[in-house]
């Protein structure tokens, strides 16, 4: 439940946008370190307002300048006198790295044993192993401790030097593209009828024998006063897929649409599309669907308004700002308004590209087929794209052989906004991964091999989000932001916890509930979470399996509390940079209840299964019923593997369970077995 695993260096300056910015591009840290200390004016007591991570920076610092001389007398002293408390330091001095590197690599550099520098992380609350890629700014600051100044250098790798040629590049022949439209909303409101109906009113019929590929991604002609404009609608598969993409940097969206059945109005995925295209910072069209329907009455229509304006939607209608269509996808209502709508949207978001120049785009989606081997479906953002081009997709590489367009019709070259499948590259690459024409094969080949090198590392290196960390992340930032995905078990607590945390809020330090919502935390928080750069508070509930298991690839923190005014302390430290992780609560494993025996004189015993990690006879016990906390810190009387006492039960086992006075357990329950552990900042 904590953030643990080791974390990346501050990413970027903040904004969520700056978080891919800084994945993809990987930063040498380096660079870091010396916009800090040019930063840094006086001393150590300056730091205004003092966020604690200015004061780690200035002890930091303080340390750094040591290490420049007054550490290297020190260490001479020191090995007249002994040598070092740790490790077996053969280095002395200087020792130059290549970032990225692992704990691993920085041992063989610097003579530092490894498990002295994995204890160094422990003691600073970060579990590792040798194999994972550890912060530089981290390293920077153990080695001092052994008398050594890491020099690490950072030498842009092929891909970022690919990538890097886009960024700074003119574009050429600018004009107006097509927006890239995406469909969300609650489940059977009818996104895909939506789809059907604009696709096949609008897509050009008898075009390459009328065959519509089925792709998700599809491009329209909308006759807007006798002009033909294109419209391109991406069929992501919910607010998940959406909000995936967008943490990979994938923010491929002019525009939401946001479906709403007119005969049920807002519901609870409606609500969770509406924040995360908020996160998203995309403009939001609503689809009032189904209007054809029988409940569709006008008092419902009205009901459904209100439900808008409370989420900050208020249709213009009512005065309000946001863009409301009422469509049908059964009888074809509204359709044309609808795509009216979206190029009017459109214009007012003033989308251009460069149309001439190497092209630049997305991958929407990848797969194999028996003929052409490995086919990418690319969005392009910019250029011109060529059939013989060569290109880098993500891992893959290789040359466009074939190219066609969403509907099967084979092109010579395509431009921006425009969705074709292509075929030539070596292996499949991933949906969201960026792709980019190069000059030549081996510059392609060599950006496509360092990405597979960068991708086993990769997971190990995102930077980790965390309550404290997140506003020294945030440094550069001109208003800091502390962003929070808030679930809570019963909505009256989501309703306050919301309202008190955003109290908390100072001119410095603005705190914004991005998401709050009833219920266990679920993946598409973690997701969220981690697109958006946020943290995830829990009070009362847990989260699932798989939204742990999500959370911890992909190094989203997730705070669960039981008491109200514990979130309200801990946030306000946070926003004040005092925040100290003392007590954190160790999740040690699951377990779940499938049988229940009511024993006489013994009370309930719980037969379980052991989900993940394990469950420890010493350990604290607490009791969740759908993800929502039951009890808490309970401890166990008995736990047994068949009939033996046994002091752990590990994943894959089952065993019975008695805790002590509680006997209100119910088959289907979830057992969180965690211990309480101090964790001392060292920094
Ligand atoms: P998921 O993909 O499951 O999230 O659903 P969806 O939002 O794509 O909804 P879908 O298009 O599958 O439609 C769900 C049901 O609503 C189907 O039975 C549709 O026939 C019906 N439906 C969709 N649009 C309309 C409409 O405008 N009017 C009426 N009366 N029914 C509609
Ligand atoms: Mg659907």
């Amino acid at each position: 439940m904590t953030g643990t695993g080791v974390r990346s260096g501050p990413s970027g300056p903040g904004g969520p946008a700056d978080r891919n910015a800084g994945r993809n591009n990987r930063r040498g840290p380096g660079t870091d370190v010396n916009a800090n200390r040019n930063k840094r004016g006086g001393g150590r007591g300056d730091s205004v307002g003092g966020p604690f991570s200015e004061q780690d920076l200035a002890d930091r610092e303080d340390r750094l300048a040591r290490s420049g001389g007054l550490l290297r007398r020190i260490r001479k002293t020191k090995a007249a006198g002994g040598g070092a408390d740790a490790g077996d330091a053969e280095a002395t001095g200087k020792v130059q790295i290549q970032a990225p590197f692992t704990i691993k690599e920085l041992a063989e550099a610097s003579g530092i044993r490894a498990s002295e520098i994995i204890k160094r992380l422990f003691q600073q609350g970060i579990m590792a192993t040798v194999n994972v890629a550890i912060d530089p700014q981290r390293a920077q600051d153990i080695m001092i401790d052994f008398d050594i100044e890491l020099d690490i250098t950072t030498k842009k790798t092929a891909e970022e030097e690919v990538s890097a040629i886009f960024q700074v590049r003119e574009q050429v022949d600018v004009r107006p593209r097509a927006p890239v439209v995406t469909i969300m909303g609650h489940v059977d409101h009818g996104k895909t009828s939506l789809l059907d109906k604009i696709r096949k009113t609008n897509v050009a019929s008898g075009e390459a024998g009328g065959i519509t590929q089925k792709t998700s991604v599809f491009r329209v002609s909308v006759d807007v006063a006798g002009e033909e404009k294109p419209i391109v609608f991406l069929d992501t598969p919910g607010h998940q897929a959406f909000t995936e993409m967008r943490s990979r940097g994938a923010n491929l969206t002019d525009i939401i649409v946001l479906v709403i059945s007119a005969a049920d109005g807002v519901m609870p995925q409606t609500v969770e599309s509406i924040n995360h295209a908020k996160a998203a910072k995309v403009p939001i069209v609503v689809a009032l669907n189904k209007i054809d329907s029988p409940q569709a009455t006008p008092s419902q229509i009205q009901k459904i308004y209100g439900q808008l304006a409370e989420h900050e939607l208020s249709p213009q209608e009512w005065g309000g700002s946001t863009e409301l269509v009422k469509t049908s996808a059964l009888n074809g209502t509204g359709i044309s308004e609808l795509l009216e709508t979206l190029d009017l949207q459109a214009q007012v978001l003033e989308l251009k590209a460069g149309f001439s120049g190497p092209a630049q785009g997305r991958v929407v989606e990848a797969s194999r087929d028996e003929g052409r081997g490995p086919l990418a479906t690319v969005l392009l953002q910019q250029g011109k794209l060529k059939v013989g081009d060569f290109i880098v997709v993500g891992r893959a590489f290789g040359r466009v052989r074939g190219m066609t367009n969403d509907q099967g019709k084979s092109l010579k070259e395509a431009g921006p906004s425009m969705p074709v499948q292509i075929s030539g590259m070596d292996q499949m690459p991933d949906a969201g991964d960026p792709f980019f024409v190069t000059g030549s094969l081996r510059q392609a080949e060599e950006a496509a091999v360092n990405r597979r090198e960068r991708e086993r590392t990769e997971h190990l290196l995102q930077p980790k989000v965390t309550l404290d960390s997140l506003l020294g992340q945030m440094k550069d930032a001109a208003v800091k932001e502390i962003l929070i995905v808030l679930k809570a078990d019963v909505q009256g607590s989501v309703d306050v916890i919301k309202n008190e945390v955003e109290r908390l809020s100072t001119t410095e330090v603005k705190i914004r509930v991005l998401h709050a919502a009833v219920g266990g935390i679920n993946e598409s928080d973690v997701q969220l979470s981690e697109a958006s750069k946020a943290v995830i508070v829990g009070f009362n509930v847990i989260p699932s399996g798989k939204a742990r298991s999500l959370a911890e690839q992909k190094g989203v923190e997730i705070r669960t509390y039981q008491v109200i005014y514990d979130i309200t302390e801990d946030v306000k430290k946070a926003a004040s940079g005092l925040l100290e992780p003392e007590i954190r609560q160790e999740v040690l494993g699951h377990a779940e209840v499938r049988k229940v025996y009511a024993v006489s004189r013994v009370g309930t015993i719980a037969g379980c299964y052991i989900t993940d990690g394990m469950v420890q006879r010493d350990a604290l016990i607490r009791v969740t019923r759908q993800g929502v906390v039951i009890v808490n810190d309970r401890k166990l009387e008995q736990l047994k593997r068949f009939k033996d006492d046994a002091k752990d039960v590990k994943a894959g086992m089952e065993c019975g369970m008695k805790i002590v006075g509680y006997d209100d357990i119910k088959e289907g329950d979830v057992l969180e077995c965690y211990k309480k552990v101090e964790i001392k900042r060292t920094l």
